[in-house]
């Protein structure tokens, strides 16, 4: 483990060394790459909207085997079992828990009394004021170049804009992979980086060796937003799949769609009611049809045919722009050094005034 460090906001508020955190990507972050992580002294997110409650609790233990450090969990707010896993990282002692979309007051409020630090990701400045005044301790601000689900705005306008509106730690995450991004982040005010794709791409992540290496030879060029998945944009590598999904007429999207919504009820364990109580939930306050609401199973479900089975010609491999400029396949251990020692040697010849 590295020996240079900086403290921030973050490191004193979650208990970590670095101010890293390895963010939580469906089917991705388990406990392998959570505990590498951890080990390496950053910030390990295990992704659980992918996991039945039952997996969540091995897979915090798994982690808990494996580390002494501090790690957290990531969950849906609007899933309709959200409480049971609250319930599980409060049993299990999880340190952080963290939120795809903004969770609500009791949540928070409930979290936060057993002691959690609650740290929800949003991607607009409005989402940030509004859980910050509920009791977040931190935000994760994703901007436009981040993978997976994203937004229009770019990480370099965003980031200011949320870190001059709350008073909480702001930990910018879309776009980050080395040590000047760190310096960069922690110019604009923040209290460190989370990085998705930059962790996929270690030797720690369980993703196929075949798949990793699509993500190695992508271009910045070669890293889109569709909506053809489930209706929202969502940033990841454009595969001849991909077009095909854009291409492809109505009728065949939803007969897809309702094969993945019947595989995901297999896999993550849930009866179409809590299905049909989460795509309600997913619908509420937004103009998405019952035809998107049902295309919400895909997203998982073509994640795990690249992420699990290797599958790219089936699956999606959701990605940042990043891509686009990462060449190699460092361990956690020697990822997290890299940006350390990197941010160090930076931030010490910047100019001085
Ligand atoms: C393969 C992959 C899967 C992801 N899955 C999730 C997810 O399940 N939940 C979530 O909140 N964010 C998810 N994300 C978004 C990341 O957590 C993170 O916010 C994003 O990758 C940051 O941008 P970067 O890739 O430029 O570092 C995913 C991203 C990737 C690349």
């Amino acid at each position: 483990m590295t020996s240079a460090t900086l403290k921030t906001p973050l490191t004193e508020l979650v208990g970590v060394r670095h101010p890293i955190v390895q963010t939580g990507m469906g089917w991705v972050a388990g406990p392998r790459l959570v505990s590498a992580t951890a080990n390496a002294g950053a910030l390990g997110v295990l992704a659980s909207a992918t996991m039945s409650p039952e997996q969540l609790r091995s897979a915090v233990r798994e982690v808990k085997s494996r580390t002494e450090a501090p790690f957290g969990v990531n969950l849906r707010a609007d899933a309709s079992d959200a409480a049971e896993r609250v319930r599980i990282i409060v049993d299990e002692g999880v340190r952080v828990a963290s939120f795809a979309l903004a969770p609500s007051r009791e949540l928070i409020a409930r979290l936060k009394d057993a002691g959690v630090v609650v740290i929800p990701s949003i991607g607009a400045r409005r989402h940030a004021e509004k859980v910050a005044a509920w009791g977040a301790d931190a935000v994760v601000v994703q901007g436009g170049e981040g993978g997976g689900h994203t937004g229009e705005v770019a990480t370099t306008v965003l980031l200011p804009q949320v870190v001059d509106a709350v008073d909480i730690p702001v930990v910018a995450a879309g776009g980050f992979f080395d040590g000047r991004g760190l310096v960069a982040a922690l110019a604009y005010g923040a209290a460190g980086v989370a990085m998705g794709t930059r962790f996929l791409l270690t030797s720690d992540s369980t993703v196929p060796d075949a798949v990793k290496a699509k993500y190695l030879a992508a271009q910045v060029k070669d890293v889109t937003v569709t909506r053809a998945v489930d209706g929202l944009p969502h940033r990841m590598l454009r595969t001849d799949f991909v077009s095909s999904l854009e291409s492809a007429g109505r009728a065949r999207v939803l007969a897809r769609a309702i094969r993945h919504a019947s595989g995901f009820r297999r896999v993550s364990g849930m009866s179409w009611r809590e299905m049909l109580r989460d795509g309600l939930a997913m619908r509420h306050g937004k103009e998405l049809s019952w035809s998107q609401v049902l295309l919400a199973a895909n997203t998982p479900m073509l994640l795990r045919s690249s992420m699990v089975d290797g599958r790219t010609d089936l699956g999606v491999m959701a990605s940042g722009q990043v891509a686009g400029v990462i060449d190699d396949l460092p361990s956690c251990a020697e990822l997290v050094e890299q940006v350390m020692a990197q941010a160090l040697e930076v931030a010490g010849r910047l100019p001085r005034p």
